[in-house]
């Protein structure tokens, strides 16, 4: 199997529905309505997705919850021959961003993905959540400053980039900057090109969440390509919430071909019915790509990872490559 990086993968949106369905049932929480007959996420579209996914959130309510969805979420990803892993983690559903409560969360989440580590690497990207609204993005900047470094290594808004503006979350990308973090952010995916733009202007992030509609403005596709900025491309869930009607249409290899630097990732995978390995075989399908295509992503991914320069290094040897 082909060792892979991913690099954008929402810890709660990788929880299998049996798990979910578990922690609902031994807490007696009614989360009824988000399954359909065969045990599956369901949802309509991309809102009802949001919603979804907070309802499947909202049965992890302790740290111990946490260190069980590492250890589950990492023991599939490896399945997948995911070598390194970046989670998006919430300081909004781990404690409600307070932060002597956020500071367990990451420390159970840390300690379920230590042995881990020979098999696949995992590290935090602290993210704010966009319909929430700048305030209490504000707050998840600040767990984020005070817990920088180590595991916690990056900084990025998900949520609905339909609400309100990049601008408005300024201050907590530069606070997180301030702490040394990398920064990413989700645009490009629901809204159009110009929120690539308005994600590029206010954050400066090195690297994009998505990022796909920027192939609809070729300019704005020049300027990635020449600036070296990195997308987290997820295929399978932009097919899945029906961005694009089949494999063929979906831009990455457009966008590659263009000389932007795409990487691969899952997103959610069990709310899309995708993982590392489903998505490889796809794209190997659709366009053609073999191992040593796969490589130059995963390459890619490598180098815009973030982690430290030994860490770096030691994925490297992992992919059967030389500095
Ligand atoms: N949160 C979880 N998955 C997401 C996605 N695909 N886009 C925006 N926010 C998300
Ligand atoms: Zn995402």
């Amino acid at each position: 199997m082909i060792p892979k990086i991913e690099l954008h993968l929402h810890l709660e949106g990788a929880a299998p529905p049996a798990f979910v369905r578990g922690l609902a049932r031994e807490k007696g929480i009614d989360i009824g309505g988000i399954f359909d007959d065969r045990g599956n996420y369901v949802f309509r579209d991309f809102g009802h997705f949001l919603k979804v996914y907070e309802a499947a959130t909202s049965v992890l309510t302790t740290p111990a919850d946490y260190a069980r969805l590492t250890r589950a979420v990492l023991e599939e990803s490896a399945a997948s021959g995911v070598v390194y892993t970046e989670a998006f983690l919430s300081p909004d559903f781990c404690g409600g961003r307070d932060l002597a409560a956020w500071r367990d969360y990451v420390a159970a989440i840390e300690e379920a993905a230590a042995p881990f580590d020979g098999t696949i690497t995992m590290r935090g990207i602290v993210t704010c959540i966009r319909h929430f609204g700048p305030e209490k993005a504000r707050q998840t900047a600040r767990c984020a400053a005070e817990t920088a470094g180590g595991f916690i290594t990056g900084f990025g808004i998900a949520g609905d980039e339909r609400a309100g503006k990049p601008a408005d979350f300024a201050w907590a990308f530069d606070c997180a900057r301030e702490a040394g973090l990398g920064l990413t952010a989700h645009a490009g995916e629901w809204a159009g090109p110009e929120s690539v733009r308005d994600a590029l202007a206010a954050f400066r992030p090195g690297r994009i969440g998505h990022g796909v509609r920027a192939i609809e403005d070729p300019a704005l596709v020049d300027r990635l390509a020449e600036d070296g900025t990195v997308l987290e491309v997820c295929p399978g869930s932009n097919l899945a919430l029906g961005l694009y009607p089949r494999w063929r249409d979906h831009p990455i290899a457009e966008l590659d071909r263009r000389g932007v630097r795409v990487t691969v990732s899952t997103d959610d995978p069990p709310f899309f019915r995708t993982t590392m390995e489903r998505e490889y075989a796809r794209l190997a399908e659709a366009f053609d790509w073999d191992d040593a295509q796969f490589a130059r992503l995963n390459r890619t991914a490598l180098d815009a990872a973030f982690c430290d320069a030994d860490t770096r290094a030691r994925i490297l040897k992992r992919l059967g490559g030389r500095a």
